[in-house]
């Protein structure tokens, strides 16, 4: 050992930050790698993982009284000045509730954007007036931005794209949390609150108070007239959101969710529907491969049809052919064309269009599941209004209430009759009508068994 420098000294360290940075250079003053640090603490009979050596020396948090035994011993110095420096800023630490290392001041907690985000023009410059109040907030609301529509249409891509492209204007900070609104077990106010005030710098567990209106208040407080962008991300409901709504001007919120929050007045709503076919060809030739898409433009528009031009469906399918190089584009295309097959085709991985259905659609009400798997044996994929009243056997207007709870879902959309008196048409998509179409084959038969008496022909 050549040493070189003095001897640090753990006298002078006042905080768990300045005694970790103390152990740091007793190592540069010992030069002993971590690996020969571990084995110079089995010979005192000790144990020293380097794992544990690295992240220690990594963090700013005060380590245990055993790892600064056997680290200092390692080192070759006496381990007793160290221990007692230890325990003196521990109880300090303890009195002033600060022993967990201070959060960075600005928080940046979007998870990271896609290198092959593909369109959305139009949604993205929507979404930036929304929140920057360009589009005429009035001073001190809070402008919140939500965007709506099925899983895998890119909302959480969308949401993050666009939060990552407005940085530089909400320098306070970016939070962001998934609310995982289609589970069964969505995110409660407290949790998020919580890790939303510890990200604002409310330091340790201590000083966090039990009551949730006490924590909305606090959030409220950090969060004022801060330029804070708040991603609240798969939201099941307008009540989950309400107690993560910043209370002044300064912030601005970010939603995404499967249903249109309509009754929270959203300051902009931005309904997301599928990409373009032009965009779901681009999407494809991003992650495909731009030789490819170009030698087969029609394989590549028919995948992407067959796809119902769904961002999911088609990460799927570019992915599948990402790794076998050697596919013709329209050997896919063949197997997508075959309806029976097409959902268990577009599966990869942890990616499946299948399981975002099956989520979505054990989220529904009872009810709107039967009216789900009743539209499933249709053949069309449009249903006007009239002909919605006799399939659910119901008056028109209630037939009407119940596909727009579907509509709400964003499981099927409404495109307005025409002219004075026209009624509504609805459509599904066709990977939902498949989709239904399973469901209905397995829960209607099974149902209809059970009870032969209500068997009749769906016209
Ligand atoms: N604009 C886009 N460009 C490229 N890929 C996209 C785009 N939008 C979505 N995707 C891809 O589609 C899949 C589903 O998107 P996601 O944002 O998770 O949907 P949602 O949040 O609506 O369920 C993801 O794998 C994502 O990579
Ligand atoms: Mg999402």
């Amino acid at each position: 050992m050549s040493h070189t420098n003095a001897v640090p000294s753990p006298e002078t360290a006042r905080t768990p930050e300045e005694f970790v940075r103390l152990l740091r250079r007793l190592r540069a003053w010992s030069e002993l790698t971590y690996r020969e640090l571990e084995i110079r603490a089995q010979r005192h009979g000790l144990h020293l993982a380097r794992s544990t050596t690295a992240a220690v020396l990594g963090r700013g948090a005060l380590p245990r009284a055993g790892f600064v035994h056997a680290y200092v011993a390692a080192c070759g110095l006496t381990p007793e000045p160290w221990l007692g420096a230890r325990q003196r800023i521990a109880a300090a630490s303890e009195t002033r509730g600060a022993d967990i290392p201070a959060v960075p001041a600005v928080p940046a907690q979007l998870p990271c954007d896609l290198a092959d985000f593909t369109g959305r023009e139009a949604h993205l410059t929507a979404i930036g007036e929304g929140l920057t109040g360009a589009s005429g907030t009035t001073h001190g609301v809070v402008p919140v931005v939500a965007v709506s529509g099925r899983a895998g249409v890119g909302k959480t891509s969308l949401a993050v794209h666009a939060a990552h492209a407005l940085t530089e204007r909400f320098t306070d900070g970016r939070l962001f949390v998934d609310l995982r609104g289609a589970s069964s077990a969505p995110a409660g106010p407290r949790e998020v609150l919580v890790r939303f005030l510890r990200a604002l710098g409310l330091p340790g567990p201590i000083a966090v108070p039990d009551a949730v209106e006490e924590l909305g208040a606090l959030y409220r407080t950090l969060s004022a007239h801060r330029d804070l962008l708040v991603v609240l991300d798969n939201a099941a409901s307008e009540r989950q959101i309400r107690p993560l709504l910043p209370g002044v001007g300064g912030p601005a919120v970010l939603v995404t969710s499967r249903h249109r929050l309509t009754s929270m007045g959203p300051s902009r709503s931005v309904e997301l529907g599928p990409l373009s076919p032009d965009q779901g060809v681009a999407m494809l030739a991003r992650i495909a491969g731009a030789d490819r898409v170009a030698a087969e433009r029609q394989a590549a528009a028919d995948i992407v049809r067959l796809c119902g031009r769904c961002p999911l469906a088609l990460r799927i399918a570019g992915a599948r052919l990402a790794c076998r190089r050697q596919w013709p584009l329209d050997r896919l295309a063949d197997l997508l064309r075959d309806d029976r097959r097409r959902l268990d085709e577009l599966a990869i991985g942890d990616l499946a269009v299948r399981e975002r259905l099956e989520q979505e659609y054990a989220a529904l009400p009872q009810e709107a599941r039967r009216t789900f798997r009743l539209l499933g044996l249709l053949e069309a994929p449009c249903l006007p209004a009239g002909a919605a009243a006799a399939l659910l056997d119901c008056p028109v207007g209630l037939a009407e209430t119940r596909l727009e709870a579907l509509v709400d879902a964003s499981l099927l959309t409404a495109v307005p009759g025409e002219g004075t008196g026209a009624t509504t048409t609805y459509r599904m998509p066709d990977l939902v009508r498949l989709y239904a179409r399973e469901r209905a084959g397995a829960e209607e038969a099974a149902a209809q068994c059970r009870s032969p008496a209500a068997q009749r022909p769906v016209s």
